[in-house]
């Protein structure tokens, strides 16, 4: 563990060491100002939830202002629970609602009840499995054309920031598959007001309500408000040269002809507000997935040596084919345990609408249920040496739903979960043909952009040809 971690771990330690008896008999955590709280849980999530762990165990009393105390699980009875609850028992809609001020009030991220419902079946269409191999010749060309730029040597080419890679990429297979935005003006203006909007976000301090204040167009928060519109302005445009032109394969033209059970279609205001959804919920997760994958198997060559191994075997030097990505067992579970190992988002809410009781305690309406997937994920107790990285924990095997959750679970569960593993195979049997990774770094630190947890520095890496 590197010097910055280990003073982390130690602040959190001394942050949640005394407990707090809470009045409303919500299970003990820690005493420290809700202020703290936030910041130690915005700033350095990994080492406040664990301090959290070892102090209180598998049930903790969360506290941040402004919002319900959330009453936070790590244990995979109660995750069963909360993921088995129906949407009049909790609402996830509610928990989320600090995004809404970035994805609008239609994102069905912020919904619940039946306008959730009817949004998500309208979603869900174009994520099937079976919708894939419409978007993996995109998800190919995509990441051949930014590879080709890569710098590489024998030994380790030049060092440079993979996640700024990685983004690059899965913003554009979103640009391409959901706006359905071919190479040229539109795309790089589209681009450029989305990649300026969303560094903005990159900070957690954005998703406190006080720091959304509109200062002006100079402020932080005032330019993004004033980004946003400028993209909602080409979202328009392209919504109706769709409607002029004709419909394409892509998910817009999908949203586009879909209808609500009333026979009516989206509205504008719905469908800018699911696309910069798809787009914020879609692209930083996976490059995130990528980018810890890399770096992973940097760091086991034992393991990168198998992944290319099959990709040989199955492949061949030819261009990939995405249909035979489906058939990369090994490589599957390499990106299934770098999301146990290194959980993108860290955990999921759901705000109680009436007195519950889960994990054997009963909760009032109107707090928060947390389920911990950075803490389920590395639980002893379910996965042994869960610090080792190891594959072959996914081989032929399929863990339950309550101790391996990397996209939620339940009514909520992750819309975009089957596209996302098939982008991450497509996109590292792309890269691993050519490339091997060479790690830049010797300690990489987890740290919170946005809703997301990310390698600090976004990870120096260098690549060798293969
Ligand atoms: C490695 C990549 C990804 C990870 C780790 C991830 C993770 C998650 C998680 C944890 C949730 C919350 C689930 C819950 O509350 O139970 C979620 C929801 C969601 N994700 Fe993903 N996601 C990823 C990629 C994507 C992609 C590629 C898309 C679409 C392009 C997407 C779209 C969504 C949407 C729309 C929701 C909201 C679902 C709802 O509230 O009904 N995600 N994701």
């Amino acid at each position: 563990m590197d010097l910055v971690t280990t003073v982390a771990d130690r602040a959190a330690r001394r942050l949640v060491r005394w407990e707090q008896q809470t009045p409303d008999a919500l299970p003990p955590g820690p005493l420290a100002p809700p202020k703290a709280q936030m910041f130690s849980f915005l700033l350095t999530p990994g080492p406040f939830l664990r301090a959290c762990r070892e102090r209180f165990g598998k049930v903790v009393t969360i506290r941040i202002p402004g919002i319900p105390p959330i009453v936070q699980f790590s244990e995979p009875d109660a995750v069963r629970e909360v993921f088995a609850a129906s949407d009049e028992t909790v609402h996830a809609g509610e928990a989320n609602a600090v995004l809404e001020p970035f994805l609008g009030s239609y994102s069905v991220l912020i919904l619940d009840g039946p306008r959730h419902r009817s949004q998500r079946r309208l979603l869900l269409p174009p994520f099937r499995g079976d919708r894939m191999r419409a978007y993996g010749e995109a998800m190919r060309d995509i990441t051949e054309a930014a590879v080709a730029k890569w710098p590489r040597a024998p030994g380790g080419g030049e060092r440079f920031v993979l996640q700024r890679e990685t983004q690059a990429i899965t913003l554009d297979v979103i640009l391409r598959t959901v706006f359905g935005m071919e190479d040229g003006a539109d795309q790089d203006r589209m681009r450029a007001l989305l990649v300026r909007g969303l560094r903005i976000l990159d900070n957690p301090v954005f998703l406190v309500r006080t720091f959304q204040k509109d200062l002006g167009p100079l402020s932080p928060w005032g330019r993004f408000l004033r980004l946003r519109e400028a993209g909602f302005r080409e979202m328009d445009a392209l919504v109706a040269r769709r409607r002029r032109e004709g419909f394409g394969d892509d998910i817009l033209s999908m949203l586009l002809q879909a209808t609500h059970e009333d026979g009516t279609p989206m509205s504008d205001a719905e469908i800018h507000d699911e696309l910069l959804t798809l787009l914020v919920a879609g692209h930083e997760t996976t490059a995130t997935g990528l980018t810890w994958a890399l770096h992973d198997l940097s760091t086991h060559p034992q393991v990168l040596r198998r992944v290319q191994e099959e990709l040989d075997a199955r492949l061949g030097g030819g261009p990939i084919d995405p249909d035979k990505v489906r058939e990369l067992p090994y490589l599957d579970a390499v990106c299934k345990e770098t999301l146990r190992i290194h959980p993108v988002i860290p955990g999921i809410g759901r705000v109680l609408q009436k007195p519950t009781r889960i994990g054997g305690i009963d909760l009032p309406a109107g707090v928060a249920v947390g389920c911990s997937i950075y803490l389920v994920h590395s639980d002893p107790d379910t996965w042994p040496d869960p610090e080792r990285y190891d594959p072959t924990r996914f081989l032929d095997k399929k863990p339950s739903p309550y101790t391996y959750f990397p996209f939620g679970g339940g009514m909520r569960r992750c819309i975009g979960e089957a596209f996302a593993l098939y982008e991450m195979r497509i996109v590292l049997a792309t890269i691993l043909q050519k490339l091997e990774p060479v790690a830049a770094v010797k300690h990489v630190r987890e740290q919170r952009r946005n809703i997301t947890l990310t390698p600090a520095g976004g990870l120096p890496i260098r690549m060798q040809p293969r």
